[in-house]
């Protein structure tokens, strides 16, 4: 008898080895490695320069970036957009992408509500990400919040705490310089209150140090 092939969860099979980031971004649209790919409308792959030395990492896609197929197109990355153009930095120098590559979402009526992805997801996903970083080698990696922040420091993170400190772990290059902020969708929902401008200014001097 021929033996099973062995299981292997999440989505290690589908990612190319030794690819660059095109060949990844035409790969991402076959993975299986979990379940989300069967609700959502397409695959987010990443957006930005290949050559950025700044990546930075969001959460998953969200119901705007399901259905254009582009990651931050949405509110959260109107008000990135926006941060970074404060901080000073060259769009054209930052490589953005999610730790998750589909839109996760519970169904109310006819209104898809975001749904944070489980530990399992961001686990299944990691090789996508992985691949990117060994692809774009950047000088430094933002996660913006604190999925993020477990799928590239590979623990729990708390952002209030551990937020704007240079962290490393070991990347392609030796060690990859890593720094958490708050997720921009955090900055969104404070808008209009009192707490939206010095919580956008948060958001901008991290980045600014991330670059710096
Ligand atoms: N939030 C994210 O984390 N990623 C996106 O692409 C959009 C919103
Ligand atoms: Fe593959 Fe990630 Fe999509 Fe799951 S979320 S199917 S692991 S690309």
């Amino acid at each position: 008898m021929p033996a099973r092939e062995p299981e292997r969860p999440g989505a290690q099979r589908w990612v190319p080895p030794e690819g660059d980031v095109e060949s990844l971004r035409s790969a991402a649209p076959g993975c299986r490695g979990c379940e989300l790919w069967a609700g959502a409308t397409q695959v987010v792959f990443s957006a930005g320069s290949p050559s950025a030395r700044l990546v930075l990492v969001g959460e998953q896609p969200g119901d705007r970036e399901d259905r254009e197929g582009r990651p931050f197109v949405g509110p959260a990355g109107r008000v990135l957009d926006d941060a970074l153009q404060v901080a000073g930095i060259d769009p054209a120098d930052v490589y953005l992408t999610n730790a998750v590559k589909h839109f996760r979402f519970d169904e109310r009526g006819n209104r898809r509500i975001h749904k944070k992805p489980g530990v399992v997801h961001i686990a299944a996903c990691l090789p996508w990400l992985a691949a990117e970083l060994g692809a774009v080698r950047p000088d430094v990696v933002v996660c913006l919040g604190a999925t993020a922040g477990r799928a590239v420091l590979g623990r729990t993170v708390r952002i209030t705490a551990e937020r704007g400190e240079v962290l490393t772990r070991p990347g392609p290059d030796g060690d990859l310089r890593v720094l958490l902020t708050t997720h921009p969708s955090a900055v969104v929902r404070l808008r209009g209150r009192p707490e939206f401008e010095a919580a956008f200014a948060a958001l901008v001097a991290d980045l600014r140090r991330a670059a710096g």
